[in-house]
């Protein structure tokens, strides 16, 4: 394992420089570990926030230390985080740390790392944060109901040489279906939101609040770092007369460019650190608008200029961040694999099975508290044990979960993934961060890293990667009721 043994070795180093310098100058304080330790508490637990200004109320929650997102954890990179995770719920909880690669001891992921964390318990997550860039932590037991309750935060990983901007600014995105006194409607789990595209809400904010405006100013650099913590939906935002360029993708940098369509397009978990050039007049207003769906186009924010601006072009500084210390796959002499992804409603499998008589008329309807067995329940009967989604056929059951796919440690590997489905899938791969390096046939064009790729309905996509972190880690789709549905499969590195 190439970063997991140079973080070693560099440890073991620098603990020897400690020992030799005990009582003279270094701190005696973290023997085994001389890189910085930033300890952490996070604090799970019920609370209020308030999501939609007044006159409306406060919501109900659930939150890390109160708040909605959970608190912006910043460390440098090559810092060590130690976090002291407090279970202030009713259930089980774990925290993941999306995107981040760290030792599979430290992924979160109940019953296949780790035991969860139950009610008035604690965990400690101690890892190096190896790569820069924009990641998140948000819990891996029941997520959907505990993300879509509020449960998530961003995590920061500072680069030595950050690109230069005047701000540096992060919005987490969220989507929620709140009722009309604002409060979380708790048809979690439902089966039409587990067959179709899963929890999309009615209320879209950004850091915890539906937003108005962003105050800017002309002339000013702005790193904006996009984070899509909704359980379901995808954002496609239109800054309009702004030109977004692209620095990072899924915290990895990325040649900078404008993105296709003009659209930053954002599946559930991906991230995106885009640059903007606040190139308005003073005291104008520009929208900056969702256009995902088609039909569905809303005003997210305007963006309110300042009077005085800031200078009156552009800065000329450069947009290249450094790389990661990412291990680049040989994609010819490659371990192949081929990864199907199939089901759901009007999906190939349940198309043929129903005769093709379901419409989708009803995405936006609220299923009020019917579970999976309500008005699905003839045809969840014909699948096996009311699962909906499948990876290569299989759906994933229980706790204990045999790997779908080993991959040889220390080898390169490209998995050939084919969505069968009706539907966008978002799929995750803990652990690693790969290479997208083909789309329906056609090489990708930015050389991205991601560790979550956005499937288009029929879509094929190639990802490549060096199985470097050995462990069994979780690859599933980051709709998280599709995941609950059995869009989930275990990679096991050995
Ligand atoms: Cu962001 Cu398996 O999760
Ligand atoms: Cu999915």
């Amino acid at each position: 394992s190439h970063f997991l043994s140079s973080a070693l070795t560099r440890r073991a180093f620098l603990a020897s420089t400690a020992s030799a310098a005990a009582g003279t100058m270094l701190p005696l304080s973290s023997p085994v570990h001389a890189a910085p330790v930033k300890d952490i508490r996070l604090r799970a637990a019920p609370g209020l926030t308030r999501l939609v200004p007044e006159p409306h109320g406060e919501t109900p929650a659930w939150c890390y230390n109160g708040v909605v997102p959970g608190p912006e954890l910043r460390v440098r990179q090559g810092e060590r985080l130690r976090v002291l995770v407090e279970n202030g719920l009713d259930e089980e909880t774990t925290v993941h740390w999306h995107g981040v690669r760290l030792p599979n001891g430290m992924d979160g992921v109940p019953h296949l790392t780790q035991r969860p964390i139950g009610p008035g318990e604690t965990f400690t997550y101690e890892f190096d944060a190896i790569d820069a860039g924009t990641f998140w932590y948000h819990p891996h037991q029941r997520s959907f109901e505990q993300v879509g309750r509020g449960l998530y935060g961003p995590l920061i990983i500072e680069e030595a040489e950050p690109v230069r901007v005047d701000r540096d600014v992060t919005w987490v995105l969220d989507d929620w279906r709140l009722t009309k006194s604002a409060a979380i409607s708790d048809d979690f789990g439902n089966g039409h939101d587990m067959s179709h595209n899963g929890r999309v809400g009615n209320t879209v904010t950004i850091n915890g609040r539906v937003p108005d405006t962003f105050a800017a100013k002309q002339g000013e650099r702005i790193r904006l770092r996009l984070i899509n913590a909704a359980n379901a939906r995808i954002f496609g935002l239109d800054f309009q007369r702004h030109q977004p360029m692209v620095i990072a993708l899924d915290g990895q940098p990325v040649t900078p460019h404008a993105p296709d369509g003009r659209l930053v397009v954002l599946g559930p978990a991906m991230r995106a650190d885009v640059v903007l050039d606040m190139a308005a007049r003073p005291g104008s207003r520009v929208s900056v608008i969702d256009r995902f769906y088609r039909g569905l186009e809303y005003r997210l924010v305007d963006l309110a200029y300042d009077s005085a601006p800031l200078r009156d072009r552009a800065p000329d500084w450069s947009l290249a961040l450094p790389a990661n210390p990412l291990p680049e796959p040989d994609i010819k002499n490659a371990v192949r694999h081929d990864v199907v992804f199939n089901g759901g409603m009007m999906g190939g499998m349940v198309m043929a099975e129903m005769g093709g008589s379901m419409g989708d008329d009803s995405s936006g309807e609220m299923m009020g508290g019917r579970g999976m067995m309500g008005r699905m329940g003839p045809m969840m009967g014909m699948m096996h044990s009311g699962k909906i989604w499948f990876i290569n056929g299989k759906a994933a059951e229980g706790h204990i979960m045999e790997p779908m796919l080993t991959l040889d440690r220390d080898r390169s590997h490209v998995i050939a993934m084919t969505n069968a489905t009706a539907w966008h899938h978002p799929i995750h791969l803990h652990g690693h961060s790969f290479r997208v390096i083909t789309r329906n046939g056609q090489p990708t064009r930015h050389r991205e890293w991601q560790d979550t790729v956005l499937m288009a309905p029929r879509e094929k996509v190639e990802i490549a990667l060096v199985a470097d972190n050995p462990g069994d880690w979780m690859f599933h789709c980051h709709i998280l009721e599709h995941q609950a549905a059995g869009m989930m499969g275990v990679i096991r590195v050995a």
